[in-house]
C-alpha cells in the first residue's frame, strides 16, 4: 500500500481506495450500494439530498457518504437501523410533494427515486393530504422540457452547468418551497451540452422533448454504438422502436468522453431518418449527360450487387483503354476504417491507380512525438491549440479542456487567427493575421531553437502580427511546460502549415525535461482512420510512403502501383482537363464542400463516368452518371479512429436491406 492510498472498512469489507476518495466511491468497489440523488461522480459532491446517510464509527451524527473523504481504519455502516430509518426518512420527505405518476412518465423503468424508493424506502405513505402540484412541462429550452412537479431539488444539474458547463445557465430559483431549477429571466436553457441534463437528473423532471411520450423505456432496443457528428466519437446508446430512432444518451467513456455528449450528438442524427436518403442503385437521368459510353446497360430494376458489377466493369474498361491514372476516387472522412481500406484496396490492387484522396487540406500520417490520447490533456500542464476551436469543432473536447484548466491546472495556450470560446479559459491567447499560420509557427519554432542553441530560422515575423513581446512570452510558455499536449486542426490550416506544425512538435521533443504529445483534430468522424487506412495518392495503409518501394511491394505486391497519384484536387483539376475519365465519390460531397465552386461542378461534368456512393442525396450525386446507395451511420457497422487515436466499434441499430458499403 503506497502513502497516497487509505484502507478501511465498510460492512465489515476492507476496501484500499486512493486518498481523497468519498466513502460513497470506496463503497461501489466492494459492492456495497449506497443510494444516492445529488450525488454524482463526475460532477462532485453537493451534499443536497442526505439519501447517502451511512453510520461512521466514533461519529456521533449520521454522515453524508458523498462528501465525506475516506480516512485511514475508518470503520463505515450502512446498512444499521438507525441508517435504514435515515434511508426512509429521506425517501418519504422526498416523496412528500412527488406526483407519482411513475404510469406517464419519461423516466419510469429507469429512475433512481423509483429504485431507491423500492430497495431503501417504506412500503406505503402516510401522507394523508393533497400533494402541492406545479407546472407539468414547461419548456427549458425548445429541446428540453421541465416537469418542475417531479423535481426533487437535488441540484444535480445546476452544479453540472456551473462545473461542468462552467455557464450557470441553469440556477436554483427562489427559497424553501419555492425553490425551483430554471434560467435567468427565464431565458431559454441553450447550450452546447444542455442535453447531458436528461441523462443525470435522478427523476423525470428534466426530459427530451423529442422523445416524451413516444416510448416506454423497457421497449427500447439500445445499441452501444458512436455519435457520428465529428472526431471525438463520443459514445452512445441508440434507443430504437420498431426500426425507428427514439433518443440518444451518452453512454460514459471516460477515455473518450468523459461521460458527456453534445447536443449535436443527442439531436443532430435525424438525418437516419431523412427523405433525402438513398435507397437505390440508379443511372441518374438528371446525371452528367446520359449514359457514358463506357457504361453497360442499366435496367431500372438493377439490384445493387448487379449495379456494383457494372459499375466495377466501367472502371475496368476506363483504366484498361486510357491506362489507370485515367480513374481516380474520392474517399470519405467519415466512413469506417473497414470501408475505406477496401476502397483503396480496390483502386490500387484492383485498379492499378493510387489516384486516392479524402480530403483538401495537406497532410501526412504520422507524428514525430506520441499521440495521445484525449485523456491526456487533464494530465498536461499546458495545452496549446493551433487553427483548432474545439467548441465549434470538437464539442465534447471543450468540456475535457475546461475540466483540466478547472481542475487539474493546465494552462491553456491558445493560437488562433481569431477568437475562440475557449480564450475565456486560456491564460494566453496569441492571434495571428488569416493566412500567416506558417510564419507564426515557424517563429515559435525559431524561438524554441534559439533557446535550445539549435540552428533554424524565421522569416516574416513581422506579418504574423504577433508582437515580439508575445512570441516571448509563447516560447517561454511552450518551454519551461513540464507535459505539454498541442492540438492542432489540419483542416484548418493552410498550405504547407501542418508541415511546420510537425517542425515545431519535433522542436518542442527536443526540450530536455520536456514530455511532449499531439492530438490531430480534424473534426471530420474519421479523419484520422482516413489517413491510417492510406485515403492519400503518397501513402499505404499504415503511413507506408510511396517512396518505401520495398515495403509496398512487401505488403501489396509486385504489381501494386509505385506511382504518387493524385490529390483530390489535382483529381478535380485533371477532370476539368479532361485528363481524369472516371472518378468515384464515396460518402464525400466535393460540390458543396471542396474550393473552387462552379469550376468543380464543370470538372465533374467533364468526366466520361461520375459514380457517388452516398447516404444521402447530394449536390455531387445530382451530377452523378450513376449512384449507389451506402448505409451510414446507425445502419453500418464497422470501426472509426477519434482524434485520439482509439480505434471504436459503430454498431448497426437500424436494420437495412441493403448491402454494407465495404461488401
Ligand atoms: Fe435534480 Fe432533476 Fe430537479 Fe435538476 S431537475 S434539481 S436534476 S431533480
Ligand atoms: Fe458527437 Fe462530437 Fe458531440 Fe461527441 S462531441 S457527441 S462525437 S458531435
Ligand atoms: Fe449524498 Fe445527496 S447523495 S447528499
Amino acid at each position: 500500500m503506497s502513502d497516497n492510498e487509505i484502507t478501511l472498512t465498510i460492512d465489515g469489507k476492507s476496501v484500499t481506495v486512493p486518498k481523497g476518495t468519498k466513502v460513497v466511491d470506496a463503497a461501489k468497489q466492494v459492492n456495497v450500494d449506497i443510494p444516492v440523488f445529488c450525488y454524482h461522480e463526475k460532477i462532485g459532491p453537493l451534499g443536497c439530498c442526505r439519501m447517502c446517510l451511512v453510520e461512521v464509527e466514533k461519529m456521533p451524527k449520521l454522515m453524508t457518504a458523498c462528501t465525506m473523504d475516506v480516512m485511514p481504519d475508518m470503520v463505515v455502516k450502512t446498512t444499521t437501523d438507525k441508517v435504514e430509518k435515515a434511508q426512509k426518512g429521506v425517501l418519504e420527505f422526498t416523496l412528500l410533494n412527488h406526483p407519482l405518476d411513475c404510469p406517464v412518465c419519461d423516466k419510469g423503468g429507469e429512475c433512481p427515486l423509483q429504485d431507491n424508493t423500492f430497495k431503501f424506502g417504506a412500503p406505503e405513505t402516510r401522507m394523508e393530504f393533497d400533494r402541492h402540484h406545479n407546472a407539468k412541462a414547461t419548456p427549458l429550452s425548445p429541446v428540453i422540457t421541465i416537469d418542475r412537479e417531479r423535481c426533487i431539488a437535488c441540484q444535480r444539474c445546476t452544479a453540472y452547468s456551473e462545473r461542468i458547463e462552467q455557464s450557470r445557465d441553469l440556477v436554483m430559483l427562489n427559497r424553501g418551497f419555492k425553490n425551483e431549477v430554471g434560467t435567468f429571466n427565464n431565458q431559454s436553457y441553450d447550450t452546447r451540452f444542455s442535453g447531458n441534463v436528461i441523462d443525470i437528473c435522478p427523476v423525470g423532471a428534466l426530459t427530451n422533448t423529442e422523445f416524451r411520450f413516444k416510448a416506454r423505456t423497457w421497449d427500447l432496443s439500445n445499441t452501444e454504438t458512436l455519435c457520428a457528428n465529428c472526431a471525438c466519437n463520443c459514445n452512445i446508446t441508440m434507443g430504437t422502436r420498431l426500426n425507428e430512432l427514439m433518443r440518444i444518451e451518452a453512454r460514459p467513456n471516460d477515455a473518450v468522453d468523459d461521460g458527456w455528449i453534445c447536443d449535436k450528438g443527442r439531436w443532430g442524427h435525424s438525418f437516419v431518418k431523412s427523405k433525402n436518403k438513398i435507397l437505390t442503385a440508379r443511372e441518374n437521368s438528371r446525371g452528367n449527360g446520359g449514359r457514358p459510353t463506357s457504361f453497360p446497360a442499366f435496367p431500372h430494376d438493377c439490384s445493387l450487387p448487379e449495379a456494383v458489377s457494372k459499375v466495377a466493369q466501367a472502371f475496368k474498361k476506363i483504366a484498361t483503354e486510357h491506362g489507370p491514372q485515367s480513374v481516380g476516387f474520392i474517399g470519405s472522412p467519415y466512413a469506417s476504417n473497414e470501408d475505406g481500406y477496401l476502397y483503396q484496396k480496390l483502386f490500387r490492387q484492383g485498379l492499378g491507380s493510387n489516384n486516392i484522396d479524402h480530403k483538401t487540406y495537406q497532410d501526412t500520417p504520422g507524428l514525430p512525438v506520441n499521440h495521445y490520447g484525449v485523456e491526456q490533456i487533464e494530465s498536461s500542464n499546458v495545452v496549446l491549440l493551433i487553427a483548432s476551436d474545439p467548441t465549434e469543432e470538437l464539442p465534447i473536447l471543450d468540456l475535457r479542456i475546461k475540466k483540466a484548466v478547472t481542475n487539474c491546472g493546465t494552462r491553456l495556450v491558445s493560437l488562433n487567427d481569431q477568437k475562440i470560446e475557449l480564450d475565456k479559459q486560456a491564460s494566453l491567447s496569441v492571434r495571428y493575421n488569416v493566412g500567416s499560420e506558417t510564419l507564426a509557427l515557424d517563429a515559435l519554432t525559431y524561438g524554441l531553437a534559439q533557446e535550445l542553441g539549435e540552428s533554424a530560422s524565421a522569416q516574416g515575423v513581422d506579418a504574423t502580427g504577433i508582437s515580439a513581446e508575445t512570441m516571448k512570452t509563447l516560447v517561454e510558455t511552450v518551454r519551461s511546460s513540464m507535459k505539454i499536449c498541442v492540438v492542432y486542426n489540419p483542416a484548418a490550416l493552410s498550405g504547407g502549415a501542418v508541415s511546420a506544425v510537425k517542425r515545431l512538435l519535433a522542436m518542442i521533443a527536443k526540450v530536455p525535461t520536456l514530455e511532449c504529445g499531439a492530438i490531430p483534430a480534424a473534426p471530420m468522424t474519421n479523419a484520422v482512420g482516413a489517413m491510417d487506412m492510406g485515403l492519400l495518392p503518397d501513402f499505404y495503409p499504415g503511413g507506408v510512403s510511396i517512396a518505401d518501394q520495398e515495403e509496398i511491394q512487401k505488403q501489396w505486391g509486385e504489381t501494386a502501383p509505385t506511382e504518387k497519384g493524385l490529390s483530390a484536387l489535382e483529381m478535380i483539376a485533371r477532370a476539368e482537363a479532361g485528363e481524369l475519365k472516371a472518378l468515384l465519390v464515396h460518402r464525400s460531397n466535393p460540390v458543396l464542400d471542396f474550393p473552387g465552386g462552379s469550376k468543380v461542378i464543370t470538372a465533374l461534368k467533364k468526366l466520361d463516368l461520375l459514380v457517388v456512393h452516398d447516404m444521402l442525396e447530394t449536390e455531387t450525386a445530382e451530377l452523378a452518371h450513376i449512384v449507389l446507395p451506402s448505409n451510414g451511420p446507425a445502419y453500418d457497422e464497422g470501426t472509426t479512429t477519434n482524434i485520439g487515436g482509439r480505434v471504436q466499434a459503430r454498431k448497426q441499430a437500424l436494420t437495412s436491406e441493403l448491402k454494407p458499403d465495404w461488401e
